[in-house]
């Protein structure tokens, strides 16, 4: 292995410059060059490469997003637009690929592995931290931080006006942003895709928190949720069947996926980055380099991708404890 090729694919996360910078300064540590891929799998047809030395990621590990752009790759996803990839990885001379993102982009992947046979490495990169042989994908700890910030300044307002607030969080299938903040944030219910409460017994459950003397609450709605109203349909179903409640709607949206990575995020990108390239250099392929028990361990990019990490059924329990 003489050289490594390195991009961020799929949606970015706080957390990603750190890695690039890790997989960059691992290369240069190990006297191998390492070529950044802009934009994906796009950039890596379209061959938009450029050179990067440990000095060109000077300043990088406490930015958010990503130096080297993302995407979502159409092309990529056909054999022709694979071909071209790899006829402009040959010609730059690369000879493995270090992909940071999440389960689309290892898709990818392992398509690409299995076409070519060249070695990849991926490295968890996305804020909803649905990825399987792993404990934390890169950005999950910074959006949690933002997001209880976040519902903490709208707890002053819910108490100040004894309103009930439904906060949409991230999470397009899975509930693990939701369910960890809120209880970090002391939501009065949670709504997840992984646990369908019910209609009833959200009802229920809002009537009885006034009972007992709350004058405002947040419920934290997972994007991906399956009561099968989204925000606003569930704002208009509660003020229409419980006329106590003012009731209003916030969407976090995107800036979640913004911001300067928690130490969390910087520290895990860091040993991430060093593993990716240290198990290609032991000539290891199509692997994921995650955490697990705190230690960095691999997992087949198969697993990785079809494996499902399960909600903690204990933190469930605890946030129905905790609205007591
Ligand atoms: O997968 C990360 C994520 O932020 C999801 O939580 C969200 O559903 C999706 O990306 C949004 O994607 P886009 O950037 O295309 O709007």
């Amino acid at each position: 292995i003489k050289k490594i090729g390195v991009l961020t694919s799929g949606g970015d996360s706080p957390g990603m410059n750190a890695a690039i910078r890790s997989v960059v300064r691992t290369c240069a540590f190990h006297n191998i060059e390492c070529l950044g891929i802009y934009r994906g799998y796009q950039g890596m047809i379209e061959g938009d490469f450029k050179e990067l030395g440990p000095r060109s990621v000077n300043n990088i590990i406490n930015k958010g997003g990503t130096i080297l752009k993302s995407a979502r790759s159409k092309e990529f996803m056909t054999v022709e637009g694979r071909k071209k990839a790899h006829e402009s990885l040959v010609k730059a001379g690369v000879n493995a690929l270090v992909v940071i993102g999440g389960d689309g982009s290892f898709t990818g992947a392992e398509v690409f592995n299995s076409e070519y046979n060249f070695p990849v490495m991926g490295i968890p990169g996305t804020i909803d931290n649905d990825i399987f042989g792993t404990s934390h994908t890169l950005g999950y700890d910074t959006a949690l931080n933002t997001v209880v910030e976040v519902i903490d300044k709208i707890r002053d307002t819910a108490s100040s006006h004894n309103r009930l607030f439904f906060v949409e969080v991230m999470g397009r299938d899975a509930g693990h942003i939701a369910l960890n903040t809120g209880i970090g944030a002391g939501a009065e219910e949670i709504l997840i895709p992984e646990e369908d409460l019910g209609l009833e017994r959200l009802l229920e459950s809002l009537k009885r928190s006034k009972e007992s003397g709350k004058s405002s609450s947040i419920v934290v709605v997972a994007e991906g949720d399956k009561i099968g109203k989204n925000v606003f349909e569930l704002k208009d179903y509660v003020e229409e069947n419980l006329p106590e409640y003012d009731v209003r709607v916030s969407v976090l949206g995107h800036m979640q996926r913004g911001g300067s990575p928690s130490c969390f995020d910087r520290v895990l990108a860091s040993r991430l980055g060093v593993k990716a390239v240290e198990s290609i250099l032991d000539g290891k392929s199509n692997f994921m380099v995650g955490l697990l028990n705190d230690k960095v361990a691999l997992t087949p990019l198969e697993q990785a991708i079809k494996g499902h990490t399960a909600i903690d059924t204990e933190l469930l329990r605890v946030s129905d404890i905790m609205t007591t």
